[in-house]
């Protein structure tokens, strides 16, 4: 039996509520552990996604996950967001909020991209004093989670590892870890992922991440659109194997393939549970990309558009 985490429960193997999947779960209501939604699409409906979401809320445990915080952006708390956010949690009762550690945007202009932080001392406490503030007017403990990025700033003194870990700690918060964020960091800025995983303290860890993405020689783009390779399943046993398990959700957010397929993708974690890597065969048997269906969601040639989680957002907010 496990001790739950900063009092948040493993809530096992959960996927991303998406609008392409809505007809078929509310028809077979299949046995899925929990689902995890993306705040903002929810926020100011009172429509179909919300009608959707109150019954699925009514029926397996959910998570919100949020990508318009910006919590490390010099520009005011956005006090109107979090009190729609608030009341979005109020109504559905999350296990637990999360976002990432990025900005959005300055100045009022909002890019609509996760931006990867000055790693500094100063941006440090800025990002402390600031999850401090959110989590006294949530009234619950803000979970955060790495990004995935293509540049960081030069000023940076610090790895993306240390500064998540001290403001974890010094902020008390919880930390969503993307394993698959972590490969295509770690590729795009060439150091070690699994120097990056050892790094966060495992025990601020309620949550992983795990998704698809699109290498293209150089860099890897986080494109949420293919199953998980085997260099993320191994950094994901890794992972597992310190914190002893946390829920874990699979990200699926372009040509997103039917329900099952998905599901099939996330459930392939178990067999990165406790075994010793000589155990560990390639999984076989998951999403083939080419069985995706066009979803409506297409997020367009990547070297036009860099997919994020936003995209889900962007998409069914149109
Ligand atoms: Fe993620």
């Amino acid at each position: 039996m496990q001790v739950p985490r900063l009092g948040l429960p493993n809530l096992g193997l959960g996927v991303g509520l998406r609008a392409v999947h809505y007809p078929y779960l509310l028809r077979e209501n299949p046995a899925v552990d929990w689902f995890e939604i993306i705040s903002e699409n929810y926020m100011d409906s009172q429509g179909r996604p919300r009608h959707v979401l109150e019954r699925i809320a009514s029926r397996y445990p959910v998570v919100m996950h949020g990508v318009s915080l910006s919590i490390g952006s010099t520009d005011p708390l956005d006090l109107d967001y979090l009190r729609r956010l608030k009341a979005l949690a109020d109504a559905i009762r999350p296990a637990w909020i999360s976002d990432h550690v990025c900005w959005t945007g300055v100045a009022g202009c909002n890019t609509h991209d996760l931006l990867p932080l000055p790693l500094t001392e100063a941006s440090l406490r800025h990002v402390v004093s600031r999850v401090r503030q959110v989590q006294e007017i949530l009234e619950r403990r803000l979970v955060l989670e790495n990004p995935s990025s293509y540049v960081g700033f030069r000023g940076s003194t610090m790895p993306e590892w240390e500064f998540i870990a001290r403001m974890a700690e010094d902020a008390d918060c919880g930390l969503l870890l993307d394993v698959n964020n972590v490969y295509v960091s770690a590729t795009n800025h060439e150091f070690d992922p699994e120097a990056f995983i050892r790094a966060i303290p495992t025990h601020r860890i309620v949550q992983f991440h795990i998704a698809g993405h699109t290498h293209c020689g150089t860099h890897i783009i986080d494109t949420h659109d293919h199953p998980v390779v085997d260099p993320v399943w191994n950094l994901y046993r890794l992972a597992h194997q310190l914190t002893g398990g946390v829920s874990t959700l699979l990200e699926w957010d372009a040509h997103i393939p039917p329900f099952p397929v998905v599901h099939a993708e996330v459930l392939k974690a178990r067999a990165y549970w406790g075994l010793p890597d000589s155990k560990i065969g390639t999984p076989t048997g998951g999403a083939d990309p080419n069985r995706a269906l066009d979803a409506g969601n297409d997020p367009g040639d990547w070297r036009t558009a860099v997919p994020q989680p936003l995209h889900s957002l962007l998409v069914e907010v149109e």
